[in-house]
């Protein structure tokens, strides 16, 4: 069973006719892309908003209708996958670099719901390293600031060369220990200048976390 398909799955059938949905990034988010695609040719009638470049070619191909994000005031149902979940349903994502258009739109959402497999459940924060966007022109200074607050930071690189996200910046990866106040961290990684978002969702903005197992079970949270 792939536990992920299974969770996204499972979000897709909360989608109501004339809803506006929220599409998410990964390999998750992009289950529930596919399964939204056929329930669209059954019949639901929506309209979407992508959080990433590559969602939205994906929501293209499997004939979703998509607003654009400037065009958006609030979003019905976002459903997206996370890095981490901690026990108290914060999250860490951003793995896929699309932080902060994704935290746009979950933060734009009646309803956000977190699609994730049994491997992203922890404790606590921390294991999976932390993104942050920041602004292109800076980045020395803003990896001196983030290292004062207790991590290990680096500039992400893809192919040899600086990941550059959707919207034309940087993501630095934060390794810290453990993050036992995730909401006190965000607020003082967000005090840097140059920082455009973190990849710190606070539970405050998650409506549920749908866990799917290999077993073929869903739980949600
Ligand atoms: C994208 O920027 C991320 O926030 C993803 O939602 C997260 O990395 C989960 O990805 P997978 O569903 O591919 O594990």
């Amino acid at each position: 069973m792939n536990a992920k398909k299974l969770a996204a799955e499972k979000a897709v059938e909360k989608i109501e006719d004339h809803m506006v949905v929220g599409l998410g990034t990964g390999s998750t988010a992009s289950h529930a892309i596919n399964k939204i695609g056929e329930r669209i040719k059954q019949g639901l009638v929506i309209k979407a908003v992508a959080t990433s470049v590559a969602s939205e070619k994906l929501a293209l191909e499997v004939n979703i209708p998509l607003l654009p994000l400037a065009a958006i005031e609030s979003v019905d149902i976002a459903i997206d996958g996370a890095d981490e979940v901690d026990a108290r349903g914060n999250l860490i994502k951003g793995g896929g670099g699309a932080l902060l258009r994704e935290k746009i739109v979950a933060f734009a959402s009646r309803r956000f719901i977190v699609v994730v497999d049994q491997s992203k459940l922890t404790d606590t924060l921390g294991s999976f390293p932390l993104p942050v966007e920041i602004v292109p022109f800076a980045p020395a200074l803003a990896l001196k600031q983030l290292r004062a607050l207790g991590c290990e930071p680096s500039i992400r690189k893809k192919e040899g060369k600086e990941f550059v996200t959707d919207n034309g910046n940087l993501i630095i990866d934060c390794r810290f220990a453990r993050i036992e106040d995730p909401a006190s961290l965000d607020t003082a990684i967000k005090k840097i200048p140059g920082v455009v978002e973190t990849g710190l969702f606070l539970n405050t903005m998650v409506s549920e976390v749908i866990v799917g197992y290999e077993n073929g079970e869903t739980v949600t949270r």
